[in-house]
């Protein structure tokens, strides 16, 4: 395994929009993150990812960008920019960029353009197609509901939007497009920013003729899974890698819905021909519904320990893991799989950060923030959620307070309440009328709360990533191999780890119970070192281990 510094890294996910303002406008800001740059050093994570900044309408929050090289009027300038670059670069923390280029905002200069005529040059960086009796040219759906295309008045064509009809699809097999991107993303790069998440970068090259896809029951049109892993998705990243990502020191990670093991194996291959990683959606995917994510389903352990392990097995020594379970696109993970305690985020925390591949904290994950009592659709601000509420209730097949509780449960928006920092009016987020609604409950939690408890959800995260980034356990914890226990346990996570002769016994309840787990005789025995616990005895080795409910504790054997 060779080594590499985004492998030994720990990667903090900002969403720019409700971390913190700092003028008062409701609308979290540059100046606002660099303003908690040392709240993040203490955390001990030395990568921020942040959700994009650039110029945008802001139909999707900023997922819909006019400009790839300004910044968004509400996050400030690019001085500010320069400024929060300098001020993480001071602090040892790098700067990776959300690079959304699977489509642009239709406010796009490129799109303006491309939609003034039949005839202009740029018409062809957008996917225009001719109406099909009168009618779409198939029958693809929307990420955010309705169909993917929307018919243009002025030259009588169809354009294709995988997402909202604001974001228009790029045209990837057009080579100028292709120009265009790489030299946008080369001027990122000699300004000194320090890798790249692609949004849905899965989803660049569409099938060959734009074939119907199969249309589930209980849906309107055929899902997104027809345009994800294309016939040239390999040859354009491997294009980009050629031309822009290999010139710099640079990390790299796929957004790929879709993905699959074999698929990840190409995108994120060891020789570093495409990207560093990916971002896989199979776990998250476990408590969806028969026809879409819009359900209360609970995800069942043995099948979580099933599909991670593949991944872990699968890509060891081939590939790299990203290792998450909260973006800006799920709910709040201590509110899924966790009973919202304290405890529970510990003992979830664990069972990630223990495993081979690059973690990915969430703003306020390392709080233990829940999911967000919204009440009515109206409380929401998100146009998943939004748009799938009313698509799915005016046609009848969703009864709108069922489907009202299973957005409350997924949508995307309780991951994108303002971060609380105190106990002040809007949790220190803002001064003035945030653009979402607060967490009611940012009186038990937040920041300056869990600052003051050695205790806290905080400083567990920070032992957990200081295990991992510099410890005598560091090469273990990123490079050892991962071998699951007791597979069929529906309470217990089990694995190890081992490097080199040496090994880790990892043990999380992940239940509300307490519970008892075999272990194999040659892990039973007293071990050299307890890492971490999240209780104050770290449960006792022996063939039989009694866990008390979310107890979770890392061995060395
Ligand atoms: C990705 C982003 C999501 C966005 C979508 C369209 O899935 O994570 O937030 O809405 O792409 O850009
Ligand atoms: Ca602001």
């Amino acid at each position: 395994m060779k080594r590499a510094w985004w492998k030994e890294s720990v990667v903090y996910q900002i969403y720019p929009r409700s971390f913190c303002d700092s003028n008062g406008d409701g609308i979290g800001d540059l100046k606002g993150i660099t303003s908690r740059m040392d709240y993040l050093q203490k955390l001990g994570i030395n990568v921020i990812w942040m959700s994009p900044v650039y110029k945008s309408p802001n139909d999707d929050n900023g997922y819909d960008i006019a400009d790839y090289q300004a910044i968004m009027d509400e996050f400030g300038t690019m001085e500010d920019f320069d400024e929060l670059l300098l001020e993480a670069h001071q602090r040892g923390i790098r700067i990776v960029m959300d690079l959304v280029v699977n489509h642009t905002s239709d406010e796009h200069a490129w799109f303006v353009e491309s939609r003034s005529s039949r005839e202009n040059a740029k018409r062809d960086y957008y996917i225009w197609r001719e109406a099909k009796d009168g009618r779409e040219p198939n029958n693809w759906g929307s990420c955010f509901s309705g169909s993917a295309w929307e018919w243009d008045e002025t030259t009588q064509m169809y354009y294709l939007h995988c997402f909202s009809k604001k974001q228009p699809d790029l045209n990837w097999d057009n080579p100028e497009v292709r120009d265009r991107v790489f030299e946008m993303m080369t001027w990122w790069c000699e300004k000194g920013i320090d890798g790249f998440r692609m949004d849905v970068i899965s989803m660049i090259s569409k099938p060959e003729g734009l074939p119907d896809g199969t249309v589930a029951e209980g849906a309107l049109y055929a899902g997104s899974g027809m345009t994800c892993n294309g016939p040239h998705v390999h040859e354009y990243l491997q294009e980009m890698n050629r031309r822009v990502l290999s010139r710099y020191d640079i990390m790299t990670v796929g957004e790929t819905a879709g993905v699959t093991v074999e698929e990840a194996k190409k995108y994120a291959n060891a020789e570093g021909t495409e990207l560093n990683m990916v971002f896989q959606f199979e776990h998250v995917g476990l408590d969806g519904g028969a026809v879409d994510k819009w359900s209360r389903n609970k995800i069942y352990l043995p099948a979580l320990k099933e599909n991670l392990t593949k991944w872990q097995r699968e890509l060891a020594g081939v590939a790299w893991n990203s290792i998450f379970f909260s973006n800006h696109d799920q709910p709040r993970v201590v509110s899924r799989l966790g009973d919202e305690s304290p405890r529970s985020a510990k003992c979830i925390a664990t069972m990630l950060h223990m495993m081979q591949g690059t973690p990915y904290v969430y703003q306020g994950e390392e709080l233990g923030m829940t999911n967000c009592p919204f009440g009515p659709i109206e409380n929401y601000r998100d146009i998943e959620s939004i748009n799938a509420y009313r698509e799915l209730t005016e046609a009848g097949l969703r009864e709108p307070q069922e489907l009202l509780s299973c957005i409350a449960y997924k949508s995307r928006d309780n991951a994108r309440t303002p971060m609380q920092w105190d106990g002040s009016p809007n949790a220190g987020f803002t001064s003035g009328t945030p653009w979402i609604m607060v967490n009611p409950n940012y009186r038990e939690i937040n920041a300056e709360k869990e600052l003051a408890d050695p205790d806290s959800v905080f400083y567990y995260y920070q032992k957990l990533i200081g295990l991992r980034r510099r410890s005598e356990w560091s090469d273990l914890i990123v490079y050892g191999d991962y071998e699951l226990l007791l597979p069929e346990h529906e309470a217990v996570y089990a694995y190890t780890r081992s490097l080199d002769g040496r090994r880790l016994l990892v043990l999380c309840n992940l239940s509300a119970q307490e519970t008892q787990a075999k272990l194999p005789a040659e892990l039973a025995g007293g071990p050299k070192a307890v890492l971490i616990a999240n209780t104050e005895k770290a449960p006792r080795l022996g063939e039989t281990v009694t866990l008390e409910k979310w107890q979770c504790a890392v061995y060395e054997i």
